[in-house]
């Protein structure tokens, strides 16, 4: 590969004129402890940290941060470290999701209005992977993108605990009444024991491994458990790595090509990602140019095997994953089904990067022939109810389920679902189809993750364990159940969605991608007439931009003004 010189480095514009403001530059450099050869001349890398103390999976940020630094440095580089928000997926409110487009924002205007040849992404708490990396992917500069890794396994009294999907299940336990509160405080206690991001397959883990697939990473950054020594050795690698990527001019462009994101997608599906994923994938893509949609997604995953036997979809957790090889050895039992000629950060293309890796359990990352289904871990369903798009996810499901039909019990939004759901009184039995509206990109707002609408309490008692549930929310990666998300358009704009009432039959039929709204077109149309728009939940503030531009969930829910590779000018320096 060509090498640019240090002259056109983007940051010898701050540093490397002589003018009256480089001198101020270099003044206030000096000021920072900065003498001019340590940075002068040099790649400058901004590392962006989305360390905060109320951010349980990045906890380990601040030493990592100091390793990324030592391996700019080691490589003739000069790094910076700069904060980004911190999207934290347990603790924000009304939904992280709310701010993803937020976090890129910040990340794409702080590295244009810096000096700033090149960037580490530091991320990995669901939001703030798609959020980094669509931020710079707009901005274009040469980017890497450092993952958390996976928290280590839950323990509690002998059991392992898996992130999320054993919070679900017991709490199910808890409120049918088989597991006393003392037990659910153990499991509690046990069931995050170290830094980093969930440890199953949720969107975490999802995300992180579509990075490592599309080549934003190092290969097999993605799998490394956090504590893990490798983690850090991986960061100064890392460190490294976006120095050299400064020198050869790669950037995003040249690695997120259409064939790049097929290759996640298919990723995805063999790992039984989250459903998260198809919200953000698109959202990324579009960021490149790359026009990927709902059915390019259903049309890969209907051939694609799921051969990870990792939790909600299977049984093992994240660290079991890196010790039976990690994503590199998923993605070469995957071999031809990637697009194999992709160029990825360390300059070789992904085939090159898995060639020779190894599978070191079997019934970890299965062999294709034994796959936990042989296609169709995700399906994307369209249908009257949901013109534009919905989702499910039938590898976390009762198969029993991927075709039922049965009366809507509707719920008009989530405080109504939280006053009702285990009211005695509720007329819902086993076949109902549980509805709930209101919760989507403007509804929710921000599409909080309700998806997995709980099983009412009576229910529970019977011994039900899934039901068919239809939202216009997400749910977490790591739920489970036969959740029908991310029905678009949602019902606050006046989607089909809206249109429900209790009694109306649905029908769900996953092989045939069909979700349909048993009630007649006349019928329909009668009750458009009398539906009344809700008011708008912000009138002010970041509520107000995210109201106004944010798109539908088949279309990404980014900003419709942030979307496309349209050029942004560069500042002027002056
Ligand atoms: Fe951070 Fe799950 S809470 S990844």
């Amino acid at each position: 590969m060509t090498k640019i010189s240090p002259e056109q480095l983007r940051s010898h514009r701050w540093f490397g004129q002589l003018t009256m403001r480089t001198y101020n530059h270099r003044s206030r450099m000096a000021q920072l402890g900065f003498e001019r050869s340590e940075y002068a001349g040099k790649p400058v890398i901004a590392v962006l940290n989305t360390w905060s103390d109320i951010n349980p999976c990045h906890s380990h940020f601040k030493a990592r941060v100091e390793e990324v630094k030592r391996g700019v440095l080691q490589a003739g580089g000069f790094a910076l470290e700069m904060p980004a928000m911190s999207i934290a997926e347990p603790f924000q409110k009304p939904s992280p999701l709310l701010y993803r487009n937020l976090l890129a924002m910040e990340t794409e205007e702080l590295l244009r209005s810096h000096p700033v040849d090149g960037v580490v992404l530091m991320g990995g708490c669901d939001k703030t992977t798609p959020g980094l990396i669509m931020g710079a992917t707009s901005m274009g500069l040469p980017m890497i993108f450092m993952p958390a890794g996976p928290m280590l396994r839950g323990s509690f009294q002998g059991q392992t605990l898996g992130s999320g999907s054993d919070m679900f299940k017991h709490w199910a336990e808890v409120r049918a009444g088989t597991l006393a509160i003392e037990q659910w405080e153990g499991v509690l206690s046990g069931i995050a024991r170290s830094p980093g991001h969930c440890m199953t397959m949720g969107t975490a883990s999802t995300m992180t491994s579509a990075a490592e697939a599309l080549g934003l990473t190092l290969p097999g950054a993605a799998s490394i458990p956090a504590p893990d020594s490798r983690h850090a050795q991986m960061a100064v690698a890392t460190g490294r790595c976006i120095v050299e990527m400064v020198w050869s001019d790669l950037r995003p462009a040249q690695l997120l090509t259409p064939d790049a994101f097929d290759s996640a997608v298919t990723t995805v599906v063999a790992l039984g990602g989250s459903t998260n994923a198809l919200v953000h994938l698109i959202a990324m893509a579009r960021r490149a140019g790359v026009m990927l949609d709902l059915d390019r997604f259903d049309a890969i995953a209907r051939d694609t095997p799921l051969i990870a036997n990792l939790r909600p979809a299977g049984q093992y957790l994240m660290e079991d994953f890196y010790y039976a090889g990690g994503l590199p050895a998923l993605l070469n039992r995957l071999g031809g089904r990637l697009r194999l000629d992709a160029l990825t950060a360390n300059g070789k293309t992904l085939g090159e990067n898995i060639a020779g890796a190894q599978v070191f359990n079997d019934d970890v990352i299965l062999p294709l022939e034994k796959a936990l289904a042989s296609g169709g871990s995700l399906a994307v369903l369209r249908g009257n109810l949901a013109p534009n798009g919905a989702v499910i996810k039938p590898a976390a499901a009762e198969a029993r389920l991927h075709r039922h039909t049965g009366a809507a019990v509707v719920f008009e939004d989530y405080a109504d679902l939280q006053a009702r759901i285990d009211d005695p009184a509720l007329e819902v039995d086993a076949d109902s189809v549980l509805v709930l509206k209101n919760a989507g990109p403007l509804g929710g707002p921000g599409m909080p993750e309700w998806g997995q609408l709980p099983i009412p309490k009576k229910l529970l008692a019977q011994g039900v364990r899934d039901m068919v549930r239809v939202s216009d929310c997400r749910m977490s990666g790591t739920s489970f159940g036969a959740c029908v998300l991310h029905v678009a358009p949602e019902a606050f704009v006046g989607g089909p969605l809206a249109l429900v009432q209790t009694g109306d039959r649905i029908e769900l039929d996953v092989a045939a991608r069909r979700l349909h709204l048993q009630v007649s077109d006349e019928e329909l149309a009668r009750r458009r007439a009398a539906w009344q728009p809700p008011p708008p939940r912000y009138r002010r503030g970041y509520g107000a931009l995210f109201a106004e531009r944010v798109t539908q969930a088949d279309a990404g829910c980014d900003f419709d003004f942030l979307e496309g590779t349209q050029p942004t000018a560069e500042p002027d320096i002056y």
